[in-house]
């Protein structure tokens, strides 16, 4: 069970809250907020204070995630777990046509929040300060009137007139990790509820989305359901499972419909809003030698099994450098949200030394290097290379049709 901060709630507690507030980002460093507590300590119960300086820092870290992060309130492990504004937003909007939802395993309310938007919402979770935060944490959105929040274990709520069901299930470390196989460990319970017991609701209720570890193994993505892997940015943060009557992506050749999303969140660069995509049929992608320009392709992309796929969307002159590497490569400066672009200013086999002098050759004295698909200790090779000049660029170490290969890159 959770700390419950809603004794925050009381009198004394909103007024702690609000002068803690006041005192702002003044305050900041570790002394600063002993000598402020030890002050408080003097007017309010020492609980209390303790209570009110944790929310004041939980709602600091949380400022990442939320834009009301300032009037909300968190337990540390709900805020931990909870989902951040702007991906709970994009999942919410593939949501959005149920008109009545139920979000099992509410947590603080990160999803909860972004589903009431649209539809009305059950939320449930067994930690009761979470189910009481979770309605709480709506309200500073203006959105209470459309939720009801219980505390249950969610296998004993009814979900009769539910349209959909939102899991997002705790994650835990499953039983004797070392031992058995990652598949295997799901399935005995990585997350609770397990997930055979989330994929499970959709016998049941007409659409199913549940949240899941970026690293599900790919056996355990049930047949017809898509498997849409998200990143903010370049942060790979989850594998979504949508159950069949929610499916918006083609299959994948082998695979089923397979799905790759990259948010790019406000104030990240580059353009705000999400970029989604799908498996695209043509030909094979041709190999080819690094050209002019590298792409880098998102986690998501790769993790989805979608680089070929984005090789197509960028056109007929785009190649990959080797059959097992998710680098691609061009001739043009092509941009895309799917990939990092990177200009290609020296590429050939890889021999260390040649790399040395070619660096120094280009007065460049600080890399950032990109190692994939070979072995060597990176921090290492730096040593080496004993770098020094006023430019910046990043050293790719790879494969090119298995050989040994390396590219001097600037963004
Ligand atoms: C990952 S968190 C949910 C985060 C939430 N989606 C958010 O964005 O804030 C998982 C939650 O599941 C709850 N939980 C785990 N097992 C449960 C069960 N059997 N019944 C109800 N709640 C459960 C935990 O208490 C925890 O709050």
């Amino acid at each position: 069970m959770n700390d419950d901060p809603t004794i925050l709630l009381t009198p004394p507690g909103r007024e702690l809250l609000s002068r803690l507030a006041a005192a702002g980002a003044g305050q900041a460093g570790e002394s600063a907020s002993l000598a402020l507590a030890e002050r408080l300590r003097r007017e309010y119960p020492a609980a209390l204070v303790a209570a009110a300086m944790s929310q004041r820092e939980l709602r600091r870290a949380a400022q990442a995630k939320f834009s009301r992060a300032a009037d909300m309130l968190f337990t540390r492990a709900g805020y931990e777990q909870s989902s951040g504004e702007a991906i709970a937003r994009y999942r919410a909007g593939r949501l959005g046509h149920a008109a009545r939802i139920a979000d099992l395993c509410c947590g603080i309310g990160g999803d909860l929040i972004a589903l009431a938007g649209a539809s009305d919402v059950l939320a449930v979770d067994r930690d009761e300060a979470h189910a009481k935060l979770a309605r709480y944490n709506a309200a500073v959105y203006g959105r209470a009137d459309r939720v009801r929040a219980v505390a249950a274990d969610v296998r004993d709520v009814g979900l009769a007139g539910v349209d959909a069901v939102f899991i997002d299930p705790a994650r835990r470390a499953g039983p004797g990790t070392a031992s058995a196989p990652q598949a295997r460990r799901y399935r005995a319970g990585t997350s609770e509820p397990p997930l055979d017991w989330c994929v499970a609701r959709a016998g049941t209720v007409p659409a199913v989305c549940v949240k899941a570890a970026p690293g599900i193994p790919e056996g355990l993505v049930p047949h017809a359901w898509e498997a849409e892997f998200i990143a903010e940015s370049r942060d790979l943060k989850e594998a979504v499972l949508w159950s069949p009557s929610l499916v918006t992506a083609p299959a994948a050749p082998g695979r089923g419909p397979r799905r790759a999303t990259v948010i790019v969140p406000a104030g990240a660069g580059g353009a705000t809003g999400s970029h989604t995509l799908v498996a695209r049929a043509g030909d094979p992608v041709p190999l080819r030698e690094p050209g002019e320009y590298l792409l880098d392709p998102n986690p998501a992309v790769t993790r989805a099994g979608l680089v070929e796929d984005l090789a197509r969307q960028l056109g007929d002159d785009t190649a990959k450098i080797d059959p097992q590497i998710a680098f691609l490569t061009l001739d043009r400066d092509a941009r895309t949200p799917f990939a990092r672009t990177l200009r290609v200013e020296y590429s050939a086999p890889w021999h260390e030394k040649a790399f040395a002098r070619r660096l120094r050759e280009l007065d460049i004295g600080a890399v950032d290097i990109r190692r994939r698909g070979l072995a060597g200790d990176v921090d290492q090779i730096r040593r080496r290379l004993k770098l020094s000049g006023a430019n910046r660029a990043t050293v790719v170490i790879t494969r090119v049709s298995d050989r040994p290969w390396g590219l001097i890159c600037t963004a």
